[in-house]
C-alpha cells in the first residue's frame, strides 16, 4: 500500500534529520525539536502525538472545511460577477478548489487518519463579507467586479499564509509526499491570486471608476 512506503520512508527521512540536518519551517520550528518532543511516535500515525503533529492536523481539518466551504461559495460568486473574464477565473479555480479537497483527503491518508472537517471561522467570515459586497453592489457593474476580486483575493491570502505553513510543518515532520502535495495547491493558490490582480489592474479597476463618471455625469444633467 502507498500509504505504509510513505510512513516508512517518511520515517527515514525523519531519523535522517534527527542526525542533525537543519531543515527549519518558516515560523522558526526545527525538526530536530519536534524530532525530540516525540521520538517514539509513528509518523502521522493515530499514534503520533507530538504538539507540532496535532497543529498540522488540526490545520488541515480547519482547510477542509474551508475548500469544501468554497466549493458551495464560488459558483455563487461566479453567477453574480459581471465580465466573462472573471466568471472565467471563478470558475477555472472552482475546478482546482475540488481537486485540492481532493488532494487533502490524500495527505488526510498519507498521516493515516480519516479525512475530517472542522469548521473555520476564518472562512466562514470571509465567505460573508464575499456575500455582503454583492448585496451592496449593483447587478451587472464593474463595481460589483472589483468587490468580488478584492472578497477572492483575501480567501486567497488566507490559503497562501495557510499552506504555506502546512508545507512547512509536513516538511519538518519528515512528511515530503504530504508537503509535495500541499505545495502543489500552494501554488493554485498564488497563482490564482495573480490572475485576480492581473484582472483587477487590466480593467476592472479602471471601468468601475469610469462607471462612477458616468453616474455623476448623468446627475447633473437631471
Ligand atoms: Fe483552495
Ligand atoms: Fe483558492
Amino acid at each position: 500500500m502507498p500509504t505504509t512506503n510513505t510512513r516508512s520512508s517518511a520515517r527515514t527521512r525523519r531519523n535522517r534529520s534527527a542526525d542533525g540536518s537543519t531543515a527549519k519551517s518558516s515560523n522558526g520550528t526545527s525538526s530536530k525539536a519536534s524530532v525530540k518532543k516525540s521520538p517514539k511516535s509513528e509518523n502521522g500515525s493515530e499514534q503520533g502525538n507530538s504538539q507540532l503533529e496535532k497543529l498540522f492536523t488540526d490545520s488541515l481539518k480547519d482547510i477542509y472545511w474551508a475548500e469544501k466551504a468554497l466549493t458551495k461559495a464560488l459558483p455563487k460568486m461566479q453567477k453574480k460577477a459581471t465580465t466573462d473574464e472573471l466568471k472565467a477565473a471563478i470558475e477555472e479555480h472552482l475546478t482546482q478548489t475540488e481537486e485540492q479537497v481532493s488532494r487533502l483527503e490524500q495527505v488526510f491518508e498519507l498521516c493515516g487518519k480519516k479525512a475530517q472537517a472542522k469548521k473555520c471561522d476564518a472562512m466562514e467570515g470571509l465567505i460573508k463579507e464575499g456575500e455582503s459586497i454583492v448585496e451592496e453592489t449593483e447587478d451587472g457593474s464593474m463595481t460589483r467586479d472589483a468587490g468580488i476580486i478584492m472578497a477572492a483575493q483575501k480567501v486567497e491570502h488566507y490559503e497562501i499564509a495557510t499552506y504555506g505553513s502546512l508545507v512547512q510543518f509536513a516538511k519538518t515532520l519528515g512528511m515530503e509526499d504530504a508537503a509535495e502535495l500541499l505545495e502543489q495547491t500552494l501554488e493554485e493558490e498564488k497563482e490564482t491570486d495573480q490572475k485576480l490582480t492581473e484582472i483587477a489592474e487590466g480593467s476592472v479597476n479602471q471601468s468601475a471608476q469610469q462607471e462612477d463618471e458616468e453616474e455623476e455625469d448623468d446627475k447633473e444633467k437631471k
